[in-house]
Formats: structure tokens, C-alpha cells, sequence
């Protein structure tokens, strides 16, 4: 889906490049260059996993996130065990300080703050992992 929808935008790159240097009056009259806008268009709501998809820190944790168990529990934009990773990331700015406790609450397990459920403990990630992991969801903003 990624591969398509990257290949449909370069084709639509190098459309608007052709027409661009194309140039001439004529050009403009026949190759009617509204056609090709409606394909564009889902950019304007882009997920939050495909607008930070080229963010190398997103790139880090997420890796990281999903070779662990996370995503049994998280999704990006979803609530379904634990709260979303939007919703994290909405709710704590992206500081080292909540970097750390967030990382800390990863490894230690925590409860109280999104319900009654408990996020399990992951004494087996080491800190920096547990960190990169965060940092990659307090990234996702809208
Ligand atoms: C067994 C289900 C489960 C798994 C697996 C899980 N979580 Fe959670 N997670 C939760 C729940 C439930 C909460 C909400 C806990 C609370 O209310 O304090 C949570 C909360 C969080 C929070 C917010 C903590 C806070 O205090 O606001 C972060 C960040 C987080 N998880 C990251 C992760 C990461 C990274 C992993 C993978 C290493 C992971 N979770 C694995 C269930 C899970």
C-alpha cells in the first residue's frame, strides 16, 4: 500500500514536472491538469503513521514498538487495550523529563492514569529502548 501510493505520488511528481516544462499555452489547453488533482487529495488527511513516516526518531521507536508486544495492546490512532499512541502524545508534551517517566512506566508497568486496566511490565527492554519507543510516540501530533 506504502509502495503504491509513494509510486502514485511520484508519477503525479513527475506529471506536473512534464506539464511544468512542457510549458506553452497549448499544453495548458489539452492536458487539462484538474484531472490529476482528485488523486492528490488524501494527502489532506494523511494518518499520523504516514505524516511522521520519514522521521527518523519515529522510524526508531516504532521499529522497536513493534518487534516488542505494544501493538497487542496500543494502536496509533485507536483505543482498544491501552489509550492510543495519539492520545499520549496529546497528552504529555514531548519533554526529556516525561521522555524518562513515560520510558520508566514502560519498563515498571503502569495503572491509574487511562483507567482501571494495567499496562503490563517490560523489565526485560532496557532503558534507551524504552526511550526511543516514547520519543516516537510523543512525536505523533496532529
Ligand atoms: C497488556 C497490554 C499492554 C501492553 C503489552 C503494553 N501496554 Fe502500554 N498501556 C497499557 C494500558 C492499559 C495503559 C494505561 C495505563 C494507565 O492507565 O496508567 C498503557 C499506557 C501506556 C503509556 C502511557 C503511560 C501513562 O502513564 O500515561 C505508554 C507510553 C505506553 N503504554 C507505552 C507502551 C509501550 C512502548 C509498550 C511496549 C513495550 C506497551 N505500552 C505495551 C497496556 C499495555
Amino acid at each position: 500500500m506504502k509502495i503504491s501510493k509513494s509510486l502514485n505520488l511520484g508519477l503525479l511528481a513527475l506529471a506536473g514536472l512534464a506539464f511544468a516544462c512542457g510549458g506553452g499555452e497549448k499544453a495548458a489547453e489539452t492536458t487539462a491538469p484538474e484531472a490529476s488533482t482528485p488523486a492528490a487529495a488524501p494527502a489532506q488527511e494523511i494518518s499520523l503513521e504516514e505524516k511522521y513516516k520519514d522521521d527518523p526518531i519515529y522510524i526508531k521507536g516504532i521499529e522497536k514498538i513493534k518487534a516488542s508486544d505494544c501493538m497487542t495492546c496500543h494502536m496509533v490512532e485507536r483505543k482498544i487495550i491501552g489509550p492510543s499512541y495519539a492520545e499520549v502524545a496529546a497528552k504529555y508534551e514531548n519533554t526529556e523529563e516525561n521522555v524518562t517517566m513515560l520510558a520508566g512506566k514502560v519498563i515498571a508497568g503502569g495503572a491509574g492514569v487511562w483507567g482501571e486496566v494495567m499496562m503490563a511490565p517490560h523489565p526485560s527492554i532496557s532503558e534507551e529502548d524504552a526511550k526511543d519507543m516514547v520519543r516516537s510516540i510523543l512525536l505523533l501530533k496532529k
